[in-house]
């Protein structure tokens, strides 16, 4: 950890060296300002360079360094506005030479630099607000002055990073480089010897505010209530956008420390800092993947993807190819007819011309002019020249092993075989096929070149290499690929039926939709189960019910209307698909929407007189249920069967879960996902409540504690970090 100086005739070049990405810790920062101090007295020296080694300006402060986030973060952003003041003020002009990333502290140090250049493939943003703090080093102060209010409220209050096209665009850097960086900033500064610097100086510069600000900032903070529900550092951002609108600079940069302060001062804001950070290091945990036969992450080597295929257009089968063809990677888009094939090519097409304007926008189509190429056909034996093929058809078992029977005898034998069904047994489907070892779970969610998450399911004879080969196009496809194990559901949608199970009984119980979704809404899930479920659609569910005999045709005669095989069984689902509610997709589901495949979701008068109506029929007594309750009633069995895929090892680390639902199921990442929760609320708690609940509801299994939790508990609930080594993988499915 250093900074060097050499120097190139009169520019001093200063490098930040603290690999992989520079992060600025006490350290580094420390050796900044040193060598910042004796270049400003050098009279050789006429102008500075700052860069960082390899590639990388600056990753912002060192987050390994925040585990004592009250102290730590804190004294580093005093620290480091320091040394930004310091480049600020020096008589002799300073560059930043931007490669790589500039981000957080990295950014704020480039803004008190003088001017600033970067290479065209550079990203930049103040993305401290995602790890639950803000820009604390004169960040919120100097960006307004540089790129105005709107585009720096934009920028702080979501952590959103910009290419370098953008940020020239936006005026947040002076040149674009496509040639080497550091080379084009030396010349830039021998250029800018001698020139006034006032003007570079953004504490001396004023804002320039539209008339209305406390409209925006009010605006503003409405908006990210509803985009980061309860998360606290969003909001003082906005407050320290205000100072810098309202205030001097030198009192604004005050006000910054005193608000990052509260953060620290603050409970619940550390623990969502905490549980943010948490999410960041989880999320590069699970790349770590290993196996039970000791295959890991560094041991197993990926094959590149030239041309990959999809097979099926529907629904998933469209958004994949979007994100392969993204990626660059050459694409076979099979329908089994024309029809299909027809309305796949215009969904693709339509996607794609949305995704492009979009990147326009973001300044992307400088690196990315073109997609990889998509060739639509019918003809399955056009799939020999793929390297890798994901089927996406129908969920249904007889129809996969079909594909995969016929996909075995026209691939090439090295070509990778993938399933993107959401729950079935990739065992029972590798069967069928001559090379098991290539088979593997692709479980992408919906909408699948939006959503970030890829459930990698490992089949028991998944060879290293295809796991490998997979994670890597996960990373490829700008997605984060977590390695589960195979059993029913997985693990996304394994913990999900019991909380959606459970939401289902609240309103047999007297609840109603919207009542519940309101509740978990708040507590910051994207969505509540109901508005959820009517956007998936509640048919979905009914068909697999009616197939595995919960309902419908083979559904045995005398059954109870509310128990199965003796377990708790609601029919409300089931009653609401036969009168044709299908959710969204019908216009009517848990809520009625203006039109068919309408979303915005209005309590419907219908579903609460129905309700009213089962409740009488079967003589239930509307329970009073407070807002604590629905959550815990809601959330806990999810948890508990968290801890029961732990135990069973279909996930390798709590991290794995949560990375699971922070980017496929809308968790709210300043809760951590819901094992971190678990262990924030405290294990004993989550274990008492369900033994509650499980006591009086011996009818639903899934509120029986894990044995995971009770062993947990009784070693003293040790933190989460520790979990891990609970585990061991003997009945891996891993
Ligand atoms: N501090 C410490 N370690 C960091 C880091 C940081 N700021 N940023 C990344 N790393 C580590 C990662 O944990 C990872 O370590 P392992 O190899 O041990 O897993 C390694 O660097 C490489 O990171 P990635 O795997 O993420 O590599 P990538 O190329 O995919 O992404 C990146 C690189 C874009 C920089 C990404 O890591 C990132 O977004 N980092 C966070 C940047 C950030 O939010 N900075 C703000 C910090 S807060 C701040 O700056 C406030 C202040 O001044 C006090
Ligand atoms: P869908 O019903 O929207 O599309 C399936 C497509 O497969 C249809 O276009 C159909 O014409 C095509 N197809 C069927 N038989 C075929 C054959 N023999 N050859 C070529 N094409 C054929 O289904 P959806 O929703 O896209 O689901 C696909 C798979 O993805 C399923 O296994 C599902 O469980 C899984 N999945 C679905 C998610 C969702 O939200 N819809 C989420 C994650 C996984």
């Amino acid at each position: 950890m250093s900074a060097s100086k050499e120097t190139e005739g009169a520019v001093a070049v200063i490098t930040i060296r603290n690999p992989p990405v520079n992060a600025l810790s006490q350290q580094a920062v420390e050796s900044i300002l040193k060598v910042l101090k004796e270049v400003q007295f050098d009279p050789a020296v006429k102008a500075i360079v700052i860069c960082g080694e390899n590639g990388k300006f600056s990753a912002g402060a060192d987050i390994r360094t925040f585990e004592n986030i009250g102290q730590k973060s804190d004294s580093l952003s005093h620290f480091l506005e320091d040394v930004n003041s310091m480049a600020e003020k020096s008589e002799k002009p300073v560059i930043a030479a931007i490669e790589g990333v500039a981000l957080g502290g990295g950014l704020e140090l480039a803004l008190g630099c003088h001017y600033r250049v970067a290479h065209v493939k550079a990203r930049l943003g103040l993305t401290e607000v995602l790890l639950g703090i803000f820009p604390g080093a004169g960040g919120t102060q100097r960006l307004p002055r540089l790129i105005g209010l709107l585009p720096a409220l934009e920028m702080i209050t979501t952590g959103k990073i910009v290419f370098a096209p953008v940020a020239l665009k936006l005026g947040l850097i002076d040149s674009v480089t496509e040639d080497n960086t550091i080379k084009a900033a030396i010349h830039f500064a021998q250029n800018v010897i001698g020139k006034p610097l006032e003007s570079r100086r953004l504490c001396t510069k004023p804002i320039q505010c539209p008339p209305n600000m406390e409209t925006i900032f009010n605006d503003s903070k409405i908006k990210l209530k509803k985009l980061f529900h309860g998360a606290i550092s969003h909001q003082l951002c906005v407050e320290a956008i205000r100072a810098a609108v309202q205030l001097p600079f030198a009192e604004g940069i005050l006000k910054e420390r005193e608000l990052l302060f509260s953060i620290f001062n603050s409970e619940q804001a550390r623990d969502q800092a905490k549980a943010r950070q948490y999410a960041f290091f989880a999320e590069r945990r699970v790349t770590k993947w290993t196996t039970p036969s000791g295959a890991n992450w560094k041991s197993a080597s990926p094959h590149p993807i030239g041309v990959a295929a999809v097979i099926g257009l529907g629904t998933m089968g469209r958004g994949i190819v979007v994100c392969l063809a993204k990626a660059q990677i050459q694409v076979i888009a099979v329908e089994q007819d024309g029809k299909q094939l027809e309305m796949g090519r215009k969904a693709v097409t339509k996607i794609l011309e949305r995704e492009t304007l979009t990147m326009q926008q973001r300044g992307l189509a400088l690196m990315s002019d073109s997609f990889g190429s998509i060739t639509f056909t019918l003809d399955f034996n056009s799939l020999k020249n793929a390297d890798l093929v994901i089927e996406a058809v129908y969920e249904n078992m007889a129809l996969k092993k079909e594909i995969f029977k016929q996909l075995s005898s026209i691939c090439m034998p090295e070509a990778f075989l993938c399933t993107n069904t959401s729950g079935l047994n990739i065992d029972e489907i590798a069967s069928v096929t001559g090379r098991p070892h290539l088979v593997i779970g692709t479980h992408f969610f919906s909408p699948a070149h939006i959503m970030k998450l890829l459930e990698v399911v490992r089949g028991y004879h998944s060879s290293p290499t295809t796991i490998s080969t997979v994670i890597n196009l996960s990373k490829v496809l700008g997605k984060i690929g977590v390695v589960v194990g195979n059993c029913p559901s997985f693990v996304g949608n394994r913990m999900m039926g019991p909380y959606l199970h459970q939401a289902i009984f609240l309103l047999e119980d007297g609840c109603y939709p919207e009542e519940v979704d309101k509740v978990l809404e708040e507590f910051g899930l994207a969505m509540g189960p109901f508005r959820m479920s009517d956007l998936v659609g509640l048919d979905v569910g009914w068909r697999s019910r009616m197939e595995s005999g919960l309902t419908g045709p083979k559904l045995l005669p005398g059954a109870l209307v509310r128990q199965r095989e003796g377990k708790r069984y609601s029919p409300l689902p089931d009653i609401l698909c036969e009168k044709g509610r299908f959710g969204q997709k019908t216009g009517r589901g848990w809520y009625q929407y203006e039109t068919v495949g309408g979303r915005n979701a209005v309590p419907d008068p219908w579903v609460q007189n129905f309700l009213h109506d089962y409740r009488k029929a079967h003589t239930i007594k509307q329970k009073p249920t407070s807002q604590n309750e629905i959550l815990e009633w809601c959330l806990y069995p999810l948890i508990n069967e968290g801890f029961n895929v732990l135990e069973e090892e279909i996930a390798s680390g709590p991290e794995d879960i949560d990375v699971i639902y922070n980017n496929g199921y809308g968790w709210p990442r300043h809760m951590g996902g819901p094992m971190f929760y678990a262990s924030m609320v405290g294990l004993p708690k989550v274990l008492t409540k369900l033994e509650v609940f499980y006591e009086n509801n011996p009818d639903i299994p899934s509120l029986k504690p894990s044995g995971l939790l009770k062993k947990l508990v009784k070693q003293g609930s040790p933190p989460l970090k520790e979990w891990r080594s609970q585990l061991g993988y003997q009945n891996s499915k891993l």
